[in-house]
């Protein structure tokens, strides 16, 4: 019998369960729906972990709830903005998220997101699907070609980075803001600007990679997007928070903004009606990292975290 218990707040790839099961005492919440913020601590008195993702909303009060016998939380998933990392350092409990290994995924969808709003996938598949396609035509969905636009990345860190070299592919010129210029081999030619409201007037094409912060709420909204060159192409796979909603949607009304493409959205999965009805716009439901490889990376990388902090190891992946 495995010495220590480990609770999944939601299924993972069988390959994980597998690793899982076989080193641990598993307790998984089998189905996908997320648990409660009650259903996690109640689930989490017989366990020394809990592996957890975005959707549990680890806050101050669930945090002072879990048991002293919890000794990490291992978030599966790069981002930290579901988890109140002080709440958690103050309860000794340590935390842990899985960088790099969804990189190449997340920079994948922010290009078909890039692809899909500059060339009307959206209206593309809604004809063909509806069979209303009456045959091809000269100016039929004519969309925008990304070679030789300027691409706007707000955050040229790991994923905005994977994002610039794919789009050099494309034929793009890459600009970008950040906290502070990065060391030539990592901007690889991007062209620093060191405000927002610099980077956004020659954005044709602005894609967003900064966290999700107090800082960074609403950080594209209706004065910056009133900044960007007419008809842009905006796309976020970072955080819903980055953008204001209302404000988008009445830039895409407008046709301030071309098209947008979204994979992440404020208070999903109940996303902001207004994008929906809006044929300019291309949606996904946060699927960045949505591929085999990484979903059983980045469960792996979640299990070495708890393999290392149960056998008294420091974890690689610490954030609080
Ligand atoms: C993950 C993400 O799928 O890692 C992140 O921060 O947004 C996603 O790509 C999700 O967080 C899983 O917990």
């Amino acid at each position: 019998m495995p010495e220590h218990a480990v609770l999944f707040t939601l299924r993972l790839p069988d390959a994980e369960e597998r690793r899982a099961a076989r080193d641990y005492r598993l307790m998984i919440n089998s189905g996908d729906r997320p648990l409660t913020a009650d259903e996690i601590v109640s689930r989490s008195q017989e366990v020394d972990a809990v592996v957890c993702s975005v959707v549990d909303k680890m806050t101050a009060a669930v945090f002072s709830r879990l048991p002293a016998r919890v000794r990490i939380v291992a978030s599966f998933g790069v981002g930290t903005d579901h988890l109140d990392l002080a709440a958690a350092k103050a309860r000794g409990v340590v935390v842990t998220n899985t960088p790099e290994v969804l990189t190449d995924a997340t920079a994948e969808v922010a290009l078909l997101l890039l692809l899909g709003a500059a060339r009307r996938a959206y209206e593309g598949q809604e004809i063909l699907r509806s069979g209303r396609w009456t045959g091809w035509a000269p100016t039929q969905l004519m969309g925008h070609q990304l070679t030789g636009k300027r691409l706007g990345i707000v955050g040229l860190g790991r994923i905005g980075q994977a994002v610039a070299r794919r789009a050099r592919g494309f034929g793009v010129e890459i600009h970008y803001s950040d906290q502070r210029r990065l060391p030539p081999e990592k901007e690889e030619g991007a062209l620093f600007h060191p405000t927002v409201e610099e980077l956004l007037p020659l954005s044709q094409l602005l894609s967003l990679h900064a966290p999700s912060t107090p800082e960074t709420k609403h950080l594209l909204d209706a004065r910056r997007l009133a900044l960007l060159p007419r008809g842009a192409i905006v796309v976020n796979s970072a955080r819903g928070d980055l953008v204001d909603d209302e404000a988008l949607i009445a830039a895409l009304r407008s046709g301030q903004v071309g098209a947008a493409g979204l994979d992440v959205f404020q208070g999903e999965p109940a996303i902001n009606p207004g994008y929906r009805s809006l044929p300019n716009t291309f949606l996904l439901p946060h699927m960045g990292s949505a591929t085999i490889e990484t979903r059983e990376a980045m469960g792996f990388r979640a299990l070495d975290n708890v393999d290392a902090v149960l056998s008294g190891r420091p974890a690689t992946d610490r954030v609080a």
